[in-house]
C-alpha cells in the first residue's frame, strides 16, 4: 500500500453511519472514495456524499455511493481532501486542478475538514513549490491582474491544455497563476487576495483545516488543530 492510500484509509476511519461526507479531488481523495465504497459494500456503512468536482462525483457514482448535489446542502459533517502544499500552521495550497471553488465551499461547510497527503506536500511557506492559483472573472482578468501586481504578484493566465487559449475552471473562471513576495505570510496574502475585486476564489486555504494527516514511509501521523 502506498502512502497516499494509507493516509486516505486513516481518514476513512473517521466516517460514521449517517454522516454527510464531502469528497475531495485528486489521487489521494480517490483512495478515500474507494475506501468508503468498500466500507459500504463490506461493512454496511450508511452515508451520503457530496463531491467537490465532476470527476469525483463520477467516481462516487460508479462505486454506488449515494451522492447529492452541492445545491442541496448547507453544511456537511466531514470533508476529506488532498492538497498541493501544507505548511506547519496547517494552511493549504489547493487548486492545481479546476475545482477550488467547490473545494473551499466544502472545507468551510464541514464540521471537520481533514487534509490528507504524503510528505511530499509539506512546505515551510505557502507558494514555495507552486504559484497561487487565483480564479478570476473572465472579463475582469486584466484589471484583476493589475491589482494583484500592485500587491507584488507576478504571473499570468493559465493556458489551456492545447496552449491555444486559456484554461477555464469548472466554475467558468480564468486562472491567474501568481507568485508573491516570500516574506508575505499566508494570512496577509489570504487577506490581500480576498480583498481584490474580480477574484472569484483562490487556492490558499487559511484557517479551514481541523486536521492534517501525513503519511511518510508507511507511517501516518495525525495533527489536530
Ligand atoms: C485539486 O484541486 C487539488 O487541490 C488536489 O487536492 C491536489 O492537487 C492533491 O492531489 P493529489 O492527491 O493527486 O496529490
Amino acid at each position: 500500500m502506498n502512502d497516499k492510500q494509507l493516509v486516505a484509509l486513516q481518514a476513512a476511519k473517521y466516517v460514521k453511519n449517517g454522516m454527510l461526507v464531502g469528497l475531495g479531488t485528486g489521487s489521494t481523495a480517490n483512495y478515500f472514495i474507494e475506501e468508503l465504497a468498500r466500507c459500504q459494500a463490506e461493512e454496511g456503512l450508511k452515508i451520503t456524499t457530496v463531491a467537490s468536482s465532476t470527476i469525483s462525483a463520477q467516481k462516487a457514482q460508479s462505486l454506488h455511493l449515494p451522492i447529492i448535489a452541492l445545491e442541496h446542502i448547507s453544511s456537511i459533517d466531514l470533508y476529506v481532501d488532498g492538497a498541493d502544499e501544507i505548511t506547519p500552521e496547517m494552511t493549504l495550497l489547493k487548486g492545481r486542478g479546476s475545482d477550488l471553488v467547490k473545494e473551499k465551499l466544502l472545507a468551510k461547510a464541514a464540521t471537520q475538514f481533514i487534509a490528507v497527503a504524503d510528505e511530499s506536500k509539506l512546505v515551510s511557506n505557502i507558494g514555495q513549490n507552486f504559484s497561487i492559483p487565483i480564479e478570476v472573472i473572465p472579463f475582469a482578468w486584466q484589471l484583476t491582474k493589475r491589482s494583484l501586481e500592485v500587491i507584488g504578484g507576478q504571473g499570468d493566465l493559465r493556458p489551456n491544455a492545447a496552449k491555444d487559449g486559456f484554461w477555464v475552471t469548472s466554475h467558468g473562471s480564468y486562472v491567474l497563476d501568481m507568485k508573491f513576495d516570500k516574506n508575505l505570510n499566508a494570512k496577509t496574502l489570504n487577506d490581500l487576495i480576498n480583498n481584490t475585486p474580480g477574484v472569484v476564489e483562490h487556492g490558499i486555504f487559511y484557517g479551514l483545516t481541523n486536521a492534517v494527516f501525513i503519511a511518510a514511509n508507511g507511517v501516518v501521523s495525525e495533527r489536530w488543530a
